[in-house]
């Protein structure tokens, strides 16, 4: 049998998991201090800017694996690893995996998918030609949950006014064992809780049934913020929520899911792809996540294979390489503009450019905006973080 550690990513590792799912002994306390200046000193060396970082929930993630790292290499605390870094030019690969932020979730921001959806998308789908494709990359996929919404989205609320047009989805990601995951698809219901109600249940099976009605997150549902169920998969009230913004500390979505899937330091309804620290709990330990176990989901309600026709997922680090395109709808959303240095902020924006098609729409996240640009860009909906590429 091959030796675990080339089923983990460094990031699982560091978690302090195996793949018999045995965790390592007690979590190494760094406080958020030692991270916030472990990070002010490595982010720049990694072409990171630690500002992204700004959140003490977001850097909760780091610091946990932190703690874990340490626990690892026997080091008593965050100083003592910058003085490994400084001698031991490997660990830098292992930091910068420890560094990736991986909250994500189903329909986030809700309003950006309502725009592309409603207003920008429709215009695009009408020019292609007979039995076109529609090119769509989605980087820093996380464990999939924004390029499946995004099929989602094509196939429930576009292809029947398109019945001609094809997807084709490509969603890159740096970390294997997300892109694991996403090839998997099975996801806590917390993570679906945006989608509207009759998409998930049409793109989702185990989401119907006496499963679901028990289902923590049905009373979430009907008094979140998106209002009643909506059977146009439209959704009610703004969600400018993110987790890189205040929205969240107000607690728009309520105080961390009720059904204990995810840890406490989610509060917002996030999911956190990849920290197992407890987040996925058994599921994790266990293993359930791995690419080949597609065997238990323990209710994790996992997404119809119709919806993953088109869908390739790929291992791709966005500061050194990205694919051809070019494509008429680019996610980057909650990476390069949140925690990239500025000098590569302009770098990823300048060849994302190239990846587009004239008039092609670019996502941002909801608290990101784009470095300095002249008049390559226009806003494509108001103030939404959308944004097409014009022709000059
Ligand atoms: C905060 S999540 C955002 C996920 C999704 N785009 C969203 O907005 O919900 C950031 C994702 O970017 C990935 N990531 C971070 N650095 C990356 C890099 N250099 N190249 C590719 N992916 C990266 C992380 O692994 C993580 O899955």
């Amino acid at each position: 049998m091959p030796h675990p550690a080339r089923f983990c990513s460094a990031v699982e590792w560091a978690a302090g998991l195996d793949v018999g799912g045995i965790h390592r002994e007690k979590l190494h306390a760094v406080t958020d201090r030692e991270c916030l200046d472990l990070l002010q000193w490595a982010a720049p060396r990694l072409r990171l800017r630690w500002a992204g970082f700004r959140r003490s929930s977001i850097r909760g993630q780091v610091r946990k694996r932190l703690g874990r790292r340490l626990q690892a290499l026997g080091l008593p605390d965050a100083a003592a690893y910058r003085a490994r870094l400084e001698v031991d030019a490997d660990e830098w690969a292992v930091l910068d995996a420890l560094c990736r932020v991986t909250i994500s979730r189903f329909y986030r921001d809700a309003h950006v998918f309502d725009a592309l959806r409603d207003v920008l998308l429709p215009p695009l789908l009408e020019a292609l030609p007979p039995g076109g494709t529609f090119r769509v990359w989605s980087a820093g996929c996380a464990s999939g949950e924004e390029p499946s919404t995004v099929a989602i989205l094509f196939r429930l609320g576009l292809q029947p006014r398109f019945p001609h047009v094809r997807l084709e989805l490509l969603a890159t990601d740096a970390d294997e064992a997300l892109l694991a995951r996403a090839r998997r698809g099975c996801y806590p219901r917390g993570s679906l809780r945006e989608l509207p109600p009759e998409w998930r249940a049409r793109a989702f099976l185990g989401t119907h049934g006496p499963a679901d009605s028990s289902d923590t997150h049905g009373a979430a549902d009907s008094s979140d913020t998106h209002g009643p169920a909506d059977s146009s998969g439209t959704h009610g009230a703004a969600d400018s929520s993110d987790t890189h913004g205040p929205a969240d500390s107000s607690g728009t979505h309520g105080t961390a899911d009720p059904s204990g899937t995810h840890g406490a330091a989610d509060a917002s309804g996030t999911h956190d792809a990849a920290d197992s620290s407890g987040i996925h709990g058994a599921a994790d330990a266990s293993g359930t996540h791995g690419a080949a176990d597609a065997s238990d989901s323990d209710d994790e309600p996992c997404i119809d294979s119709a919806y993953r026709e088109g869908v390739t997922f790929l291992r791709q680090d966005l500061r050194t390489e990205m694919p051809d395109g070019p494509f008429h709808l680019v996610l980057c959303r909650n990476v390069a503009f949140t925690y990239f240095a500025p000098p590569l902020q302009l770098e990823v924006l300048a060849r994302l450019r190239t990846r587009l098609v004239p008039g092609g729409l670019l996502a941002i996240g909801g608290h990101e905006s784009l470095p300095e640009h002249g008049a390559e860009w226009t806003r494509a909906a108001g103030a939404l973080p959308l944004f097409r590429k014009t022709s000059s």
